[in-house]
């Protein structure tokens, strides 16, 4: 399967202190990562780096084939096919549909096809009848919700999900956790990070660990699949995503 990022040497620094250091990552396309790691071990800078919104200090980013240049321009194309949810997303003052809609707005996509696939994505978090709803007057869960469904509504090639699970309830986390494992059947690398002890044997994929900005694999490098030198400290796990269309 190719690869659809890879880092090298990469670091990012915040005045005198690096809080990232990843030397040589390898992310393959159509894969589940889950992304663990303390507080502060550098999960929402990597995830940050990947969308293209923080430049790192130093190293290099390769996405899709070719190294990433860091200039507004050359970032268009790369920005729109990557897709992160923010660890505290934000929803405008407006309607749910609203909110959901926006970024299928900024690629044009209006009329009919915008309002089917709100609706089928508000279906997909379950909040089916809610596009009418004020945005701002949802609960916490429902608004992580409401965050999913505009996130997912893009179909993104790479969706990069920061600790999506951590404010909904055990039935709705069950319902976001079978959308993002049946996600990279469908073509979508997934990358989210948790703190949940159990999300990374149970949703299957391979374990991205960091400890104060570094990988760091319980397992030894060896155990990886990737070929040698190409990587790295991921962990893959036994048992496949399962889809939940299947389950
Ligand atoms: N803009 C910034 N300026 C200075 N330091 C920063 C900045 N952004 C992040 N840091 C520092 O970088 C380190 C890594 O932060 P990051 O947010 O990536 O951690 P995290 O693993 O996502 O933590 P959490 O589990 O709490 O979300 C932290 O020590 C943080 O204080
Ligand atoms: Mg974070």
């Amino acid at each position: 399967m190719s690869i659809i990022y890879r880092l090298r040497n990469i670091r990012k620094s915040y005045g005198q202190r690096t809080v990232l250091a990843i030397d040589d990552l390898a992310v393959r396309a159509g894969r589940l990562y889950t992304l663990t790691g303390a507080n502060g071990s550098g999960k929402t800078t990597l995830l940050s780096i990947l969308a293209f919104l923080t430049q790192p200090s130093s190293g290099e980013l390769i996405y899709g084939g070719g190294p990433v240049r860091w200039n507004n321009a050359s970032l268009l194309t790369p920005r729109r096919e990557v897709t992160l949810l923010h660890q505290a997303p934000y929803l405008f003052n407006g309607s749910v549909a609203g909110n959901v809609a926006f970024g299928l707005r900024m690629r044009g996509i209006r009329g009919e096809e915008q309002h089917r696939r709100v609706e089928e994505a508000l279906d997909l978090v379950g909040l089916a009848g809610f596009g009418q709803r004020r945005a701002r007057e949802l609960s916490g869960g429902e608004a992580q919700r409401v965050a999913m469904a505009r996130a997912l509504v893009l179909r993104p090639r790479v969706l990069l999900l920061d600790e999506p699970l951590a404010n909904v309830d055990r039935q709705t986390s069950d319902l976001l956790e079978k959308l993002v494992v049946a996600l990279p059947g469908q073509g979508t690398t997934v990358i989210m990070t948790t703190h949940d002890p159990e999300h990374p044997d149970r949703l299957g994929g391979e374990l991205i660990h960091l400890v104060a900005g570094e990988l760091a694999g319980p397992a030894p490098a060896a155990a990886s699949p990737v070929k040698e030198g190409e990587y790295q400290k991921c962990r893959p796990l036994k048992k496949p995503a399962a889809s939940f269309l299947t389950a």
